[in-house]
């Protein structure tokens, strides 16, 4: 629930590096449709920094192709947004142009009690660090008469020793209680549902084990290419794109403990200490715990290396060693320039230990969940059912719920409004981020370093790697989309 500021409350936020894509495409549409629900404080400000050239009206004429495309609202309801919207040109790092920022910002606060700010940081990664340094030495995250709040986006470090650094810096000027490191994942409605899924039903909880289950996939599977980011993407590879964030979230949201309550803490616990059982591995078994590839023209790419070795496919298989899941492999998939767009999570249950129907026909088909996170958000349970007929015969059928389209609203829009209102339950804590680059760091180094890694080559629009099918066999198989299409 939205939870409405005083009338002399103010809310600004400030976001760093307003002129790039994340800007056009999610923050704006998603303030302004926070915005059109009543959901932000009265007294809001909203306030784009970068370098480029501009003024108010272009700053907002260009947030409105985004809007226009998210198809949010009329544009007599968005005039009325943009004009609390203003563009200040200048840097982060800079301490001039804080200073204008900052003087900015407090004049238009004077007759509220309180001038509460977030701080938005949608910049280069490399930025970070100088920008939060910045930050504090101008006094700008001081809080004494209101919260200073500072959002951080993905990549957080590149490895384990540069994350620690980010952190570092960090808490040399925040408490953590004032950062939210965004992942977009968990804004997802199906994301979210996983804990309610569990937590909230009795009867997937007790079957959620080593007893019961074979192995887990969580796969998330692109049909886009690199769209543009040649450049960013040919340093960070689906490994650092995608595996140390999202996918290991959703594996911690899949593998954790139940948490004690519903607080930021008592989740991020819980989280923590699951990715902390995730068995760590040295070089060689990371090269042998996983499949890599690039797509064909990947190279042609701008901004891409000729000879680049980096890959845009990975299957990693992950053990995590505690009671409740010793001996269970995580799968976890993602690539780009895939047939299709699909993310999920697959539940792959045991066979019956035993069965009495073997006359007729194959063996019976081991249950299975399905977590559809997108597209068609919803939830698939397959089980055994009898054939219809005069003989004994079995077949698996599914059965479906599926999250009506139009309640789907994009993840950024909650994660503002979290971060707006404080709570960091669906936000990464600096632990949750350090033990992800430990589990990750060991296949970054052993696609480079290892012998026993090769790099796949695969057609664009194909499943990826025939390698990653081979991975997972002979017996188990991915669940995907291809099912759906029969
Ligand atoms: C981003 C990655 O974090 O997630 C992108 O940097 C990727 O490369 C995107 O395309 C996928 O997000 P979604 O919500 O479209 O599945």
């Amino acid at each position: 629930m939205a939870n409405k500021a005083q009338d002399n409350e103010r809310l600004t936020v400030v976001i760093f590096g307003a002129s790039g894509d994340l800007t056009h495409r999610k923050l704006a549409p998603a303030l302004f449709h926070l915005y059109k629900t009543g959901a932000l404080p009265q007294i809001c400000h909203f306030v784009g920094v970068a370098r480029s050239e501009m003024d108010d009206a272009s700053f907002r004429e260009s947030l409105y192709t985004g809007v226009e495309e998210a198809e949010i609202g009329k544009y007599g309801e968005w005039a009325e947004f943009a004009s609390r919207i203003s563009y200040i040109q200048g840097s982060s790092t800079d301490a001039e142009s804080l200073q204008r920022i900052d003087s900015a910002v407090s004049a238009a606060s004077t007759d509220s009690a309180r001038d509460d700010r977030i701080y938005y940081l949608a910049l280069a990664p490399h930025l970070y660090a100088p920008t939060l340094t910045a930050l504090g030495a101008a006094g700008m995250l001081d809080q004494a008469n209101g919260f200073r709040r500072v959002v951080i986006e993905k990549p957080f470090g590149t490895d384990l020793a540069s994350a620690q650094k980010l952190n570092e810096t960090v808490h040399s000027v925040l408490q953590e209680s004032q950062v939210f490191r965004i992942d977009h994942y968990l804004g997802k409605e199906t994301v979210q549902n996983l804990l309610v899924f569990r937590f909230a039903n009795t009867i997937f909880e007790p079957v959620w084990n080593r007893n019961y289950v074979d192995h887990v996939q969580i796969s998330v599977l692109e049909s886009v290419d690199t769209a543009g980011r040649g450049e960013y993407y040919d340093e960070a590879g689906v490994l650092r794109d995608m595996m140390q964030s999202h996918l290991l979230q959703l594996l911690a949201l899949v593998a954790m403990e139940p948490p004690a309550t519903s607080t930021a803490n008592a989740l991020r616990n819980e989280k923590a200490k699951v990715l902390q059982s995730v068995r760590k591995y040295n070089i060689d078994q990371a090269a042998e715990n996983s499949v890599r590839g690039q797509y064909q023209g990947y190279r042609d790419e701008e901004g891409v290396a000729e000879s680049s070795g980096t890959a845009t496919f990975g299957a990693i298989r992950l053990q995590v060693d505690n009671w409740r899941w010793q001996g269970v492999p995580f799968y976890l998939r993602s690539g780009k320039a895939l047939q299709s767009k699909v993310s999920e999570i697959a539940i792959q249950f045991r066979p019956p230990p035993h069965t009495i129907f073997e006359t007729h026909g194959p063996d019976v088909t081991p249950n299975l969940l399905r977590i559809a996170i997108q597209p068609h958000e919803g939830v698939h349970l397959t089980f055994e059912n009898k054939k219809p007929g005069t003989r004994m015969g079995t077949a698996p059928e599914t059965l479906e719920y599926h999250f009506p389209p139009q309640v789907i609203r994009d993840s950024y829009e909650r994660l503002l409004l979290d971060a707006i209102e404080g709570d960091q339950s669906l936000f990464t804590r600096s632990d949750e981020i350090e033990v992800s680059w430990e589990i990750i760091d060991p296949f970054v180094n052993g696609w480079h370093n290892s012998l026993k890694s090769q790099l796949y080559a695969y057609g664009k629009g194909t499943r990826g790697p025939k390698a990653a099918d081979e991975f997972l066999g002979p017996v188990r198989k991915w669940h995907d989309d291809r099912e759906d299409e029969g």
